[in-house]
């Protein structure tokens, strides 16, 4: 058992007997609160039946449902929910058990903090994204008209309880997808944390509580020191004022969208080309890093129009006035707040993301 808990921050529950420690967790809260559950179709059949054996005292919680995939992590999902505390006499005292991904994080973290001014909320990741990052430092929120977390807060779960056991279930390309964000922590953060990963050359069979650890550990530094993204926290951003426009593009225009995972993935080598022409990171260092995303994600048919993705970026939160954020990275480890690259520069950088990607011949 692992606890990793600072100031006022929540609670991070990982390693062995997460359930009992959530459990012991729960019980010391001193209050008889209605606990909810809540999940979407996906985590109802694959991961709610393992989390209650594990958690026999929470068999009476009232379960929420919303359903699955980014499309829904809107306001209508919002309102449902809300009318379904309603419904159940949810007051203040209440307690939300997010059993999902980061879009059940997302979507279950905002209505939490909003209901009744806010009720206490714990995230149980059942995804590789949200174990790695989306599940703790408190961004919680929703899409609003295509466009990614335009409405939401920061606010604290009381708890995350982190148990790889529901990876067992999770679809490869999801894992993948999680992947994108660990490499994301290991090349803003830690270079001996990339060495490792680089090492990696296939998903199946990785073990990944130590690599969960590695990133959880990595997020709650940096957002430790500016929980609220005046600064530091940024960093975090590297990979997503692309990545989001890529997101938010996709699921207009394809049936089948990039999952987010995946767009970071893809706006991390567009913003490491940016970082080779702007201020100068290694590029051995990016073809590296380049190839070693192809190597992972099978993005053969990525496709967008230029023009389209420089007006969603300029929609980005990341935006302030007309300049748009971008992180970029002098090198590995060494993250720089970049605030308005030349849009031939970006042309050039998404261009370069398209060859690329288009390139490569893949063999699974
Ligand atoms: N708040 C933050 O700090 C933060 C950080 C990163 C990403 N995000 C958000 O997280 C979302 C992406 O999260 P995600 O990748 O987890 O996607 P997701 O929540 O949409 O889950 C992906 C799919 O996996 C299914 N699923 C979940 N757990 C499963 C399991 N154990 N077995 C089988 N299927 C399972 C889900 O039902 C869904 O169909 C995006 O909306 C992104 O913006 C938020
Ligand atoms: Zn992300």
């Amino acid at each position: 058992m692992h606890v990793i808990n600072q100031n006022h921050s929540s609670e991070v529950i990982l390693g062995d007997d997460v359930f009992s420690t959530l459990e012991q967790f729960l019980s010391r809260q001193h209050r008889a609160y209605t606990v909810f559950i809540l999940v979407d179709e996906n985590t109802e059949k694959l991961c709610l039946s393992l989390f209650l054996s594990c958690i026999p005292s929470l068999k009476n919680a009232i379960l929420l449902k919303i359903h699955s995939g980014e499309q829904n992590k809107n306001l209508a999902s919002c309102e449902s929910l809300w009318n379904q505390l309603s419904q159940h006499n949810a007051d203040r005292h209440s307690l939300l058990i997010n059993l999902g991904g980061g879009m059940i994080g997302d979507v279950g973290g905002f209505v939490a903090a909003t209901f009744m001014r806010g009720i206490s909320f714990v995230n149980v990741p059942t995804t590789l994204l949200a174990m790695v990052d989306a599940s703790s430092g408190g961004k919680n929120g929703i899409n609003l008209s295509g466009l990614k977390n335009q409405v939401g807060t920061f606010t604290n779960p009381l708890a995350v309880c982190i148990s790889p056991l529901f990876l067992k279930t999770l679809p490869p390309r999801d894992i993948r997808a999680g992947f994108g964000e660990l490499i994301k922590h290991a090349l803003i953060a830690d270079i001996n944390y990339w060495k490792e990963i680089k090492a990696i050359r296939s998903l199946e069979n990785v073990d990944w509580n130590p690599l969960i650890a590695k990133s959880v550990q990595i997020k709650r530094q940096i957002v430790n020191a500016d929980f609220k993204e005046k600064n530091l926290r940024k960093t975090l951003n590297f990979g997503h004022t692309i990545g989001h426009a890529l997101e938010s593009y996709s699921m207009k225009h394809h049936q089948d969208p990039l999952k987010h995972g995946e767009a970071v993935a893809a706006g991390m080598v567009t913003e490491l080309f940016l970082s080779v022409g702007i201020i100068g990171f290694p590029v051995s260092q990016m073809e590296a890093i380049v190839d070693f995303i192809l190597l992972h994600f099978n993005l053969s048919e990525l496709e967008f129009d230029i023009k389209e993705i420089l007006s969603l970026i300029s929609h980005d939160k990341k935006t302030v006035g007309k300049d748009t954020h971008f992180v970029l990275l002098k090198d590995i480890g060494y993250p720089v707040i970049h605030n308005q690259p030349e849009e031939q520069e970006i042309r050039d950088a998404l261009q370069f993301t398209l060859n690329r990607f288009h390139q490569t011949t893949y063999t699974s």
